[in-house]
């Protein structure tokens, strides 16, 4: 069976082995997305034929993002995308209170974790509409963090990050909506999730991991090797009962 994958931020961190994981598999098609082919070096050393690199920043204008898309598709695979799976993320100085933040770092928070996502999806959206494959639903993941949540407020501070994550619940939310009043029904029967990856030991993650207690609050630390296997897990566990709900990598289920 063929999957085809769609993958943002995929140089490092967890995105780097999600490339890892799903190219594994000689079956599978891995778009992988890197802001930039000259340091994606442990992508390139991958070296999977079923492994395609394209150069994709998602706070490119949204023309770009397309035509970056064009001919990746046509040459590797002309039916389009099964899963697309929103990695990206950046997290700067956010151990800091709502008085500390400043407007630049909101925009700059947004602009990648929110808007862009949206912009890959609107980019993405004739690929992944395309084809139906009996192999697989359509599936959205969207890679949020607890610091999104708005009913279970996460006990630490995330001054622009964890905003910006909530909106791109809100974001999911919506395209979850918009998909109910889809006139393709395997678009209507698509499955859009945002995911917690856990708390993860990357680059991304170093400044809070020195600052904060996590295990205080019985939450664990795993390996970007750890999160990625069980996302990769419950991507393909995912039914339509799933579709609009928040989950953990763990399978934990949240309100939002
Ligand atoms: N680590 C955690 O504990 C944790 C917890 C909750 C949620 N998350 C979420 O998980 C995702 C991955 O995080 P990570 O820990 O693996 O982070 P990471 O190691 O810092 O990797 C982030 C990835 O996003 C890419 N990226 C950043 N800005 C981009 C842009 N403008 N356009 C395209 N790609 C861009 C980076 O590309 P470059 O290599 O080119 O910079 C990199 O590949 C993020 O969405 C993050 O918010 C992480």
């Amino acid at each position: 069976m063929t999957i085809t994958y769609f993958l943002t931020g995929a140089n490092r961190g967890i995105g780097f082995e999600l490339a890892k994981h799903l190219s594994a598999d000689s079956n599978n098609i891995v778009f992988a997305t890197t802001r930039s082919l000259a340091n994606a070096t442990a992508l390139q050393d991958l070296n999977r034929s079923n492994l395609h690199i394209i150069e994709y920043d998602v706070t490119s204008p949204l023309e770009t993002m397309k035509k970056a898309l064009v001919e990746p598709f046509e040459k590797y695979s002309p039916n389009g995308v099964d899963v697309i799976i929103l990695n990206a993320g950046i997290s700067k100085d956010a151990v800091r209170s709502i008085l500390q933040t400043t407007e630049a770092d909101l925009q700059e928070h947004y602009a990648v974790n929110a808007i862009g996502p949206v912009k890959v999806y609107q980019s993405l959206f004739p690929y992944w509409s395309k084809k139906v494959n009996p192999e697989t639903a359509k599936k959205l993941i969207l890679v949020s963090s607890g610091a999104g949540f708005v009913h279970n407020y996460y006990p630490f501070p995330t001054s622009h990050y964890g905003p910006s994550k909530a909106a791109l619940n809100h974001i999911s939310r919506h395209i979850a909506f918009d998909h109910t009043s889809s006139e393709l029904d395997h678009i209507k029967n698509s499955i859009v999730v945002p995911i917690n990856p856990g708390i993860v030991v990357t680059n991304m993650s170093e400044e809070a991991v020195k600052t904060f207690d996590f295990e205080k609050f019985s939450l664990q630390l795993i390996t970007p090797e750890e999160s990625a296997s069980s996302i990769i897990k419950l991507i393909n566990g995912l039914e339509q009962k799933d579709n609009d709900t928040f989950i953990s990598y763990d399978g934990t289920r949240y309100s939002w």
